[in-house]
């Protein structure tokens, strides 16, 4: 008789959006691909992280609050797998504030000022002088939103490097003042193929450049969208040879088209001159119909039952509580901060 083997307990992956709005294509070449591979793998836990939103939307609670649910749709329309990812809403699990609490003696006010994330995004914001502090200080709930799952990779986009820097700054902090090793050191997943370009050739698509194509956009706003593409400005007459470099319209191709040998073709005909920008704008809308098709049926069949969505998120927040209490419990311990 063979012996069962002992179940392998698999890696822990934790992951989040900030709910600010719905996702768009530079969100699903950024992550949502990923997610979906990793899911099968991995225990992915997928945050929806309205409290962290909070910290710069103070002003709009209600659009956190909205997006939280368009969030959600957009992950399962995917094909996110809520019987393999466990989706939970941050600021329904008390124990990552109070972890919070506790890591914010680990940090110092100046180590928060200099993390680049934060600098950057107090520059985008024209935040200047009046930061709100949980603002700067966002970096140890970030810390404890990763180590309360005891996650060993985290996939991030490039500018959240620094955030898992300072994670295990916190971890190793941590672990040294209890001398146990309670919490895990986390590695940054970063994507090879890194973002993906707005509309207007702008480096990044976002919703606050308004350069974006929505996951759950309808078909005309895919049209219109296509038609403003940016493309290559020197290529003025159809006979003129074309510049790939910088050409969203290619760019998109490339990252989408499932016939990858036909568009080499495209490109280098458009590379030799003798290709207009609108039989490659025609590829691309074609391309994008019909990818974005069954995701947008899909995403408006899911919407139409608000009752298993809200279910859904409570049981995977409730699930995901579970895990997070467990950790804040050693936490505390570890600190003294058990009493009965
Ligand atoms: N800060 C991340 C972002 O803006 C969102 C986020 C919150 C997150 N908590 C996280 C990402 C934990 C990874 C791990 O995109």
């Amino acid at each position: 008789m063979t012996l069962p083997s002992t179940p392998k307990t698999p890696t822990v992956i934790l992951t989040g959006d900030r709910p600010t709005g719905p996702l768009h294509l530079g969100h699903y070449v950024g992550s949502l691909r990923n997610r979906i591979a990793y899911q099968h793998d991995y225990q992915q836990f997928i945050m929806l992280a309205d409290a962290q939103a909070l910290t710069d939307n103070m002003d709009d609670t209600g659009k956190v609050h909205r997006n939280v649910v368009e969030v959600a749709l957009d992950y399962l329309a995917v094909g996110i797998d809520p019987a393999k990812s466990t989706i939970l809403i941050q600021s329904q699990i008390p124990e990552l504030a109070e972890l919070t609490f506790y890591y914010l003696n680990m940090v110092t006010v100046a180590r928060l000022e200099r993390n680049p994330t934060v600098k950057q995004e107090i520059i985008l914001r024209g935040f200047e002088r009046d930061i709100p502090a949980g603002f700067l200080t966002y970096p140890a709930s970030q810390a404890a939103d990763i180590t309360a799952f005891k996650a060993a990779l985290v996939p991030v986009g490039e500018d959240q490097i620094p955030m898992i820097e300072q994670t295990n700054e916190i971890t190793r902090r941590f672990n040294r003042i209890v001398n146990q090793d309670i919490l895990v050191e986390c590695k940054a997943l970063v994507p090879e193929i890194g973002r993906l370009p707005g509309t207007d050739g702008k480096a990044k698509m976002s919703k606050s450049l308004a350069n974006t194509i929505n996951l759950g956009a309808s078909a005309a706003e895919i049209t219109a969208a296509v038609k403003k593409v940016y493309t290559d400005p020197l290529h003025l007459r159809v006979e003129d040879p074309g510049h790939l470099e910088g050409n969203v319209a290619f760019t998109y191709l490339d990252a989408f088209d499932p016939e990858q040998a036909a568009l080499a073709d495209m490109k280098a005909h458009y590379v030799r001159g003798g290709l207009g920008d609108s039989i490659v704008k025609k590829r691309l809308e074609l391309v994008l119909q019909e990818m974005l098709a069954p995701i947008r049926a899909r995403r408006e069949e899911l919407a139409k039952d608000r009752g298993y969505i809200m279910q859904m998120l409570k049981d995977g927040t409730y699930k995901a509580r579970d895990v997070a209490a467990k950790t804040a419990d050693e936490v505390k311990a570890a600190l003294g901060l058990r009493y009965f």
